[in-house]
């Protein structure tokens, strides 16, 4: 099909594509791209539901060093109560309390009442148990950090980080444009990713990643011992813990809006470029590296 060169560089069909036309095959993701995004969404989901395990042994965030009855600088706290209409959960975040029974604070375990902060079925195990849930999210940590180094070093080795990840001037000035066709739902399936989709990449990869491995050994005693000014960095043993837990949220938001992303763009291709490494261009684009 004749194409030509747009302004930006890409190329673009001289003339509209037969409707259902299809471009072809190219090559998308490395074999390392893809072992090591699969074994990192493996890691997170035990990383997340042992970490609310873990959270729940004692569910309150506080902003500074210390915690305790004579402070009171806790921003989230979950909890069960007693009140008279019998026993409830209640969530109070910021000061503002909100009844959420059922699902925090108060929720159910075979059919019993079960007071703890998150529900047994976002917990790793599901039964109150401290000790299982450290051992499976410490054996992820490490795997988590682990395949990040592989992927930063093969990032590095095939430019992956630099051509598809760092957003460059021309990725800046099309963002507004590519927000815009995301909220309108059309996407545009090229080799490399849109915009959005390298600043989503780019937040999670130099961002989230690095800033809840960063935390989560801020509050590792003996991290403490041997690097003292890690703690201090985070503004405090209980800030780090609370950091820990946002960047944890902010995976979770990443995750829905990823995940939904996926099916929205066509979740066949999206799934064989990540498991195959071959992506279906649209038509025209095949030139447009
Ligand atoms: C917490 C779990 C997950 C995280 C943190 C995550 C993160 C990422 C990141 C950072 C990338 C870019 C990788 C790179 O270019 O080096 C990516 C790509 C991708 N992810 Fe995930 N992901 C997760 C789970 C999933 C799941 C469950 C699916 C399947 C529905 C999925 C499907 C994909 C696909 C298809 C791509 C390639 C997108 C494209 O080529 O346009 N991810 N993911």
């Amino acid at each position: 099909m004749a194409t030509d060169v747009m302004d930006d560089g890409s190329a673009e069909p001289a003339t509209a594509p037969p409707p259902g036309a299809k471009g072809p095959l190219v090559y998308r993701q490395s074999i390392f791209t893809r072992v090591t995004h699969w074994v990192w969404a493996v890691a997170m989901f035990f990383l997340l539901l042992s970490g609310l395990q873990i959270w729940n042994a004692h569910p309150v965030l506080y902003i500074g060093q210390q915690s305790g009855f004579e402070f009171e600088n806790s921003i989230l706290e979950i909890g069960a109560e007693n009140t008279p209409d019998g026993p409830r959960g209640f969530t109070t975040l910021f000061g503002q309390k909100f009844d959420t029974t059922g699902l925090l604070g108060m929720s159910t375990l075979n059919g019993q009442p079960n007071y703890v902060g998150f529900p047994s079925w976002a917990t790793i195990p599901s039964v109150r148990d401290l000790a299982t849930g450290r051992v499976v999210h410490f054996f992820f940590a490490w795997i988590l950090v682990a395949t990040l180094a592989v992927w930063l070093l093969a990032s590095l080795v095939n430019r992956h980080l630099w051509r598809d990840i760092i957003l460059k001037p021309r990725d800046l000035r099309d963002l507004p444009r590519d927000i815009w066709d995301h909220l309108r739902f059309r996407f545009e399936h090229r080799r490399r990713y849109s915009p959005l989709q390298k600043l989503a990449y780019f937040i999670v990869l130099v961002g989230l990643f690095p800033l809840i491995i960063l935390t989560g050994l801020a509050m590792s005693p003996g991290m403490n011992a041997a690097w003292p000014w890690q703690i201090e960095i985070f503004g405090g043993r209980q800030t780090a813990r609370t950091i820990h837990f946002v960047a944890m949220m902010g995976f979770v938001i990443f995750f829905v809006v990823h995940v939904a992303m996926v099916v929205l763009a066509g979740p066949l291709n999206e799934l064989r470029s990540m498991v195959t490494g071959w992506y279906r261009v649209s038509p025209g684009m095949e030139n447009d590296k």
